[in-house]
């Protein structure tokens, strides 16, 4: 470096980055120190997360951010910055931000210093933009997803001067690696293998507010995992909104299956998980990895969204309902204690009662462990959007009501399926009804309730699953089979 420095930093801008963002999360420490001294407290900071689990690690690292600039984590909106990370996929995901902003305002008139930031999927949507431009003015910060790297120099834009900052990109590709973060929890954590989505099924916004598909390298993906297990994590999700496309797009290419059996020789890691797969790019040789590992959890997310051959050529998703039902019965050939979940959306413009009786159907036949059912949202600039066939709102509700019902049926049979059995569980937290007892998962992601103390977090422990309730299990410690003590 040869760059003169004032006060620890530098007097030039890095060009590069993450450098750039270092100087600027050093410089924003300047600035909140200063705050801090005139208030005589320390400055609090509240990241609030909706929507997928890409979003809650883009919160980890806007925490990340914040922490390296000087503020304290708060859990309340009652903190000096306050960034909303927003969710767009469903207009309720879209309204509750609104409903919020509202609540902020009074806030802000009780603290001026606040500051109040907005980024994520929304803010992606340009009408959107302009609504809080026009109708919430005191908002300070917009930024994007594609430039949420930039975050500290955003900040520091915003506290230079005195008015709005937006800074929104319509894509990138661009991959910012080590930037720092603040994990939720100390023994698993999500690492992204790829950003953005190419699929464009007709419904659905993400691929417009996420940009094109991009994957990590390999190296940089090992690399984080080896960083992460040193630091005591023992469970990896690995997130993408169509995993088994990875890297496909990479100079060198790899497919996703390889990039699982490096994973898999990581020391330390005990549990490897990934989300989302996409039915039409599931591979045999994922399959195999899967069946041979000792470290993929036996548990596959397999978004079905309908079960009409019809209904799912409108979608765009590149399978028929044969195609599904194939490849669910070749994985539970492969690994037969596969616990199968999957997201189902109803309404879709043209579903007719038929086609609806062909997504219970598959239900039936495909007997999911758990499904996440979705009532169709209109979403501005989508194909199906412009489709001139929506289906009137009570018999959505109706076909709503009546796939709930099936799907919880089933599921609690499928979920009872291991009681007797004993199984790994991953301690995650106390339990917060009974003491005594803490909560944890299987690989099968369902929650179990057994004995343990606090120190306990964190490790995998074998239990004897008694008793199940529903959608979890009360469990018993069984002694002598303990993994790492
Ligand atoms: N990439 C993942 C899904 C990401 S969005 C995949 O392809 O499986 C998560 C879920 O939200 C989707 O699986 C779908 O069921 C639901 N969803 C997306 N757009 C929707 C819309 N416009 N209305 C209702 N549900 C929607
Ligand atoms: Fe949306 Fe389809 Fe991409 Fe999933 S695969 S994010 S549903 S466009
Ligand atoms: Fe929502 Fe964006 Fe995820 S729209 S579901 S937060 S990718």
């Amino acid at each position: 470096m040869n760059y003169t420095e004032k006060n620890g930093i530098p007097e030039a801008v890095p060009v590069m980055e993450p450098d750039r963002q270092y100087y600027y999360m050093k410089k924003a420490r300047q600035y909140v120190n200063a705050r801090s001294r005139e208030m005589g407290r320390p400055l609090t900071f509240c990241v609030n997360t909706f929507g997928c689990q890409m979003n809650a690690r883009d919160s980890e690292k806007l925490e990340g951010i914040l922490e390296e600039a000087g503020y304290q984590k708060s859990e309340e909106d009652h903190a000096d910055i306050v960034i909303y990370n927003t969710c767009t996929v469903r207009e309720n995901a879209n309204l509750k931000v609104y409903g919020r902003l509202g609540y902020l305002h009074s806030l802000k008139k009780k603290n001026p210093h606040m500051l109040i930031g907005l980024c994520g999927c929304m803010m992606q949507e340009p009408q959107v933009v302009e609504k809080i431009k026009k109708s919430y003015r005191f908002v300070d910060l917009i930024f994007g997803t594609h430039n949420i790297f930039k975050f500290a120099e955003l900040l520091v834009n915003r506290l230079e001067s005195d008015s709005m900052v937006i800074d929104i990109w319509k894509d990138t590709d661009q991959i910012v690696e080590d930037l720092p973060t603040d994990r939720k929890y100390s023994f698993k954590s999500g690492v992204n293998i790829m950003f953005g989505c190419n699929n464009f099924c007709s419904y659905c916004i993400v691929p417009y507010v996420r940009g094109r598909e991009r994957s990590r390298n390999p190296k940089d993906i090992l690399r984080e995992i080896e960083k992460l297990t040193q630091d005591g994590v023992v469970e990896v999700m690995l997130l993408g909104q169509n995993v088994n496309s990875y890297g496909k797009n990479l100079d060198d290419p790899v497919t996703f299956a390889q990039l699982l059996k490096e994973i898999e020789k990581i020391p330390g890691l005990e549990r490897i998980r990934f989300m989302t797969s996409h039915p039409k790019d599931l591979s045999d040789e994922l399959i195999e990895v899967m069946a041979q590992s000792d470290k993929i959890c036996h548990h596959l997310h397999l978004p079905l969204q309908s079960g009409s051959s019809r209904i799912l050529k409108e979608m765009n998703r590149k399978y028929t309902k044969e195609d599904y039902l194939t490849l669910t019965e070749k994985i539970r050939r492969a690994v037969p204690d596969i616990s199968l979940t999957t997201d189902i959306i109803v309404g879709f413009p043209g579903e007719t009662q038929e086609d609806f009786e062909e997504t219970l159907d598959v239900i039936r036949k495909v007997r999911f462990d758990s499904a996440f059912t979705f009532i169709y949202s209109r979403r501005t600039g989508t194909p199906a959007a412009a489709m001139e066939n929506q289906v009137p709102q009570d018999v959505v509700k109706d076909r709503f009501d009546r796939l709930l019902k099936e799907v919880q049926t089933i599921s609690a049979k499928m979920t009872s399926r291991f009681t007797g059995t004993v199984q790994e569980v991953l301690a995650e937290e106390i339990n917060s009804h009974k003491e005594g007892l803490l909560t944890g998962r299987l690989g099968s992601n369902i929650l179990v309730h057994f004995p343990g103390t606090e120190e306990e977090i964190g490790k995998l422990i074998k239990v004897s699953l008694d008793e199940c309730r529903g959608f979890y299990y009360m469990g018993s410690r069984v002694e002598e089979e303990r993994k790492n003590p």
